[in-house]
This record gives structure tokens, sequence and C-alpha cells, in this order.
């Protein structure tokens, strides 16, 4: 008898009640680009129905959003100003910056939005990379997470609910623990770690996006190798004990298996994952040469996501969800 599957699931509503977690709007965390030309809302050609957005765009562009139950985003800085790149990466806490006054104009604007910063350098420094280099172009780890603990702090201080180091230096977590102690911010900001970052192809239409592409070389000596499990779950491990408050694995459907594990290893954490800006990319542009359709293949992966245990989802599929979410 206990073969017979199918009249467990053949009414709608059990199949619902298959799933161990569903997907909500509260779960989805917006990934936005914001510039230094204020009046910019430039469509981004890597990444279709994606804009660089100015930051006397921004309310008008969040506000329907907002609106549909978009809770919380994460901001990236996309300087496109001549002169503002240099090797230190100085510009990523300028005050007057995209990003810091980004988040204080939604803060203001959106009190209810949670509002996290993607911390990193690669965006700021004039050779591409996400750290401060010696003379032989290999990181120097000390000066970078120096760095990384001064820039978080400068998001914090601005308003940020939540940073998020995608840099992956060592050691930087308990960096930006120790720097958000010191300014008396530790209790009210959450410190996510992009833990298992790993290297690959799926970051391509982000890098031109954010204008952020190395200028010479590649990020292997820092991104995890796509074929390690080990390490990812040495670096989930460390991050925790240096202090996280949530773990985040990326890319997302390439690394199912390492999300699985991830969520049984930081059992006591919330899990992110990110679906990246090539994925993204491959799954809109499958779904315009009729590949399949775009909702059912998105909403795939999402319970995929879920499925493997994460909480928290990053995704520029934000608004698209917003809008299926309701008409389900
Ligand atoms: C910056 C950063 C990157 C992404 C998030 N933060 C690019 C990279 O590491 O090269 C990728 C996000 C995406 O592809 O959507 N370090
Ligand atoms: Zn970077």
């Amino acid at each position: 008898m206990s073969h017979i599957l199918h009249g467990g699931y053949h009414h709608p509503l059990s199949r619902a009640w298959q799933a161990e977690r569903t997907l909500t709007k509260d779960m989805l965390c917006y990934p936005i680009f914001l510039t230094d030309d204020a009046q910019a809302l430039d469509p981004i050609e890597s990444l279709p129905e994606q804009y660089r957005i100015g930051l006397g765009r921004l309310e008008a562009f969040l506000a329907p959003l907002v609106k549909k139950g978009l809770k919380s985003v994460i901001l990236f800085g996309v300087p496109l100003k001549d002169g503002v790149k240099n090797p230190e990466g100085t510009n990523a806490e300028d005050p007057n910056g995209p990003v810091i006054q980004g988040v204080k104009l939604i803060r203001q604007a959106f009190p209810e939005v949670f509002v996290a910063c993607d911390v990193c350098l690669c965006e700021y420094t004039s050779h591409g990379h996400c750290g401060i280099l010696r003379e032989d172009g290999t990181l120097n780890n000390p000066l970078s997470i120096q760095r990384m603990k001064e820039v978080a702090v400068a998001y914090a201080k601005a308003g940020a609910h939540c940073v998020a180091p995608s840099d992956m230096m060592d050691q930087r977590i308990g960096a930006i623990k120790e720097g958000l102690i010191e300014a008396g911010l530790a209790h009210k900001v959450m410190l996510m770690s992009y833990a298992a970052k790993f290297a690959g192809a799926f970051y391509g239409p982000f890098r031109e996006a954010a204008n952020s592409a190395p200028s010479f070389g590649d990020r292997r000596a820092y991104q995890l190798p796509p074929c390690s499990r080990g390490l990812a779950r040495r670096a989930v491990q460390r991050d925790m004990a240096e202090g996280a408050d949530a773990i985040m694995v990326k890319p997302g459907t390439p690394y199912l298996d390492i999300l699985r594990e991830t969520a049984d290893l930081a059992r006591d954490y919330p899990i992110a994952v990110y679906q990246v800006s090539g994925e993204y990319a491959m799954l809109y542009h499958s779904a315009n040469a009729g590949v399949f359709d775009l909702k059912t293949a998105v909403l795939e992966t999402m319970n995929g996501f879920l499925r493997a245990g994460a909480t928290i989802l990053l995704t520029y599929y934000t608004p698209r969800l917003l809008d299926w979410l309701d008409e389900e």
C-alpha cells in the first residue's frame, strides 16, 4: 500500500503541503546598482530589465516595488565618474558616494525596508580586484581586511541594517565584527558573510553592470574553486566562529549541494543564496528563446533553493516575483 503516492498530492493544496518551506515576499532581497550620476536610469545591457540608478531616481524606482511588498534590498555602488578609482579603493566609503547617500535616502523614504550593503573594493579599485594588492600582484590580506572593516563600519554608520562582505579575504568577518563592536553598532547591524562564494563564469553580467572586472588575472586565488566542498565547509565554519550573523552561498543553482550542506552545518543561522547575474541572464534568455515559461522556471529555481535550505533569496527576479506571488 505504501507504494501508492499519487493520492497524496492530487489536489493543489495537498501538493503545497509537501513543502518544508514556502516562498514568501519577505524572503526576497533585491540587488540594486546605484551610480554617481544622480539622474541616471540606465538599462544594463547584460542584465535585461535591470538598471543603474541615480540617487535622484531611486525613490520613484523603489516606491511601486515597496507598495507590492518589497521588504529588503542589497546595494552595490557603481562609480562611473572619472578619477574615482584608485589602488586602495578609498572611495568605497566616500560619504557623498552613491552607497552611503543611498542608504540614507532609503532609510528616510522607506523606513520599513531592510537595507543591506554589499561590502567590497572591486567597484572602487583601479585594478578591479576585491582587495589591496602587493607589488607582485597578489593580495595583501592584512591591509585588505583593515579596509573592509572601515568600509563596513562606514555603511553601518550611514544606517545600513546589514553589511555583507563579498570580497572573500581571509578573516574579514572577524575584522568587521570587531569594527562594529568598536563603533557601538554590533547590537543592531547584521553581518552577513558571503562565506561559500565560488569563482567562475556566472558573475560576468554583474561585472559589466558594476564595471568591476579585474584588469589583469582573475579571482581564483580568493573565491573558492568550483570543485571544492571542503573549502566551503571550512569557510562557513570559520565565518560562524568569527561572528557572522548569516551565511550566504553563491552562485545558487550550480551549488545546490553546497547550499544543503551549509544549511545543515549552519543550522542555527539564516541561510542566504544569491541567484547571481549569470543565472538571471540564463533564465531570461532561455525563456525568450522559447525554452520554457519564465515564471514556471524561476519559481522552480526558488523552490530548489528553499528545498536545499535557504531562508533568504537574493535575486534580480524580485520585482517579477512580487507580481507572481500575487497571482498565485
Ligand atoms: C563583488 C560582488 C560580485 C558579485 C556580488 N558582489 C562580483 C564578483 O565577485 O566578481 C556578483 C553578483 C552577481 O553576479 O550577480 N565582489
Ligand atoms: Zn569584489
